[in-house]
This record gives structure tokens, sequence and C-alpha cells, in this order.
């Protein structure tokens, strides 16, 4: 792993995406070792799921217990029914909580349960309870992110504010694309969700982002170089006390110190 920092961000190029995956999960299983009811940010989407697969694997080996542990997913769809296969809940019901041994009463998302009807009142009020609900539970130790085509964190598109937090946001259309395949096609993606804020997801004590793949080299440039701003949600990330950005050689492929290739 090589530091490419330009120290707006600081940045590591890792040969592997399995190379950053260890370390952030190594990151976040030591973490909950010294802390055991530390507070975890957790996104979905493919970027993660090799961290996820780690952290199952130590919970596996008894090196990790995650018994104590509070999670706080990023984001989630709105006006999908309950249970819905395309919804986060089940995803990270399917990819990690059951495989790990964390309490499915501290595994929150930012949704509306089966009760409550999808209307904007009802979805206004669970914002303002996640938020508070973060604040309750001492606030986020370590959050996981990464990052969509459009510079978007959490579901903060593009126009979103510094100091955002949990609420109702509108899904591009860049995000609409990039989720049609979870949902055969892209009438059937909600066009709302909720969100953690860019504050909300700023104020975690730590944030581990990461990106791989040729097509997150255009954002991986934007985030560190353009101008700090709404237009580009992710380069709020700059300037945070703990933020670290692990990518691998194609999603750094359009940052001059890796093109000449100087590391
Ligand atoms: C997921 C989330 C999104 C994704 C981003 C990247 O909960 O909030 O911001 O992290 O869209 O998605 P992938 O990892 O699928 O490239």
């Amino acid at each position: 792993m090589k530091s490419i920092s330009n120290s707006s961000l600081p940045t590591f190029l890792v040969e592997t995406r399995e190379e950053a995956e260890r370390v952030v999960a190594d990151e976040i299983a030591s973490l909950v070792r010294a802390k055991p009811e530390a507070v975890l940010g957790l996104a979905t989407g493919n970027t993660p799921i090799g961290v996820y697969r780690e952290l199952i694997q130590k919970c596996a080996t008894r090196e990790t217990s995650f018994a104590r542990a509070t999670t706080f997913n990023l984001d989630e769809y709105l006006d999908l029914p309950p249970g819905h296969a395309g919804s986060f809940r089940v995803w990270m019901q399917r990819t990690l909580f059951a495989h790990l041994d964390l309490a499915p009463e501290r595994t929150n998302l930012p949704e509306l349960d089966g009760a409550v009807s999808g209307n904007a009142i009802d979805a206004h009020a669970v914002a303002a309870h996640y938020e508070s609900s973060i604040r309750a539970a001492g606030g986020l130790d370590l959050q996981i992110l990464g990052i969509g085509r459009n510079g978007h964190i959490g579901f903060n598109e593009p126009g979103s504010s510094r100091d955002s937090r949990t609420r109702v946001v509108q899904l591009h259309a860049t995000t609409r694309e990039d989720a049609a395949r979870s949902f055969g096609g892209i009438e059937a993606v909600p066009v709302r969700a909720l969100t953690m804020g860019v504050a909300t997801i700023l104020d975690a004590r730590r944030i581990r982002v990461l990106a791989f793949g040729a097509h997150k080299s255009a954002i991986v440039r934007r985030t560190l170089f353009d101008d700090v701003s709404s237009e580009c949600p992710s380069t709020f990330l700059r300037g945070h006390a703990d933020v670290a950005l692990y990518v691998d050689r194609e999603a750094a492929s359009e940052l001059d110190v890796v093109r000449r290739s100087r590391v």
C-alpha cells in the first residue's frame, strides 16, 4: 500500500482491492475489540462487500465479537413495501447481519417500518428520529463509505449542502441507473430515499472511503481536486480530521501522480 496523498485527503493506493478490504476490516475489528459497544456506520453496494466478507470471517473464527456493537446504515429507499428484495435492509441482512453476532435491535437503517405508510410527513419524522438515535448512541465511531459516480456520499446527491442532516432526498438519474440491475429495470427503482446528511457523515470520528475500478477513476480525481462544493459532495470529505481513501490502480488511473507512474 502506497500513500499518494497530496494532503487534501489522505489517499492510499493498493494493488488489489482485497488489500484495502483487509486493512479496513482489521481497523474495524481493532476498534470493536477495544470498544465493544462501538457504533459503526455502514454502506451498501459493491464497494464494501469484501470488508464485510472479512468481518464475517473474523466473527466466525471468534477473533472479534460484534455482540455489543451498534450499526447505522447510510441510507434506504423510500416507497418500497417492507421486505422488498431491492431494499437495503434485505441486502444488509443477506450480506452481513445474518452472518455476524450483532443484536438485531441495534442494526439501524433510516427506514419506515411496515406499520408506517410512505407519506412525506412520516418519512421526515423517521429522518429526525434517525439523527437523534445516532446522537443518543454516542455518535458514529467509524463510517465506511463508497462514492457514487456523480460524487454522492450516502444518497447526498450533487446539490447537497455541507450542513445537511438525515432527510428525504430525490435520487438522481445516474444513481437510479446504477441501481437498475438490482430492480430489474430503471422504472422499478424508487425515486426517493432517506439518507444521512453530509454533516451527519462528517460527524463520524473516523471515515474510511473505498473506490475500486475504472468506473470510479473520474470521481476519485474530482473528489481530490475539484473545488470543495455541493456540486460534488464527496469533496466535503477533504478536511475531515480522520479520513482515509483507499483506491486500486484502476480507480486511481486519472491521478497525475499515478499516470506518470511515480508510485
Ligand atoms: C450505499 C450508498 C452509496 C454507495 C455509492 C457507491 O449505501 O450510500 O453512496 O456507496 O453509490 O456504490 P457502489 O459501491 O455500488 O459503487
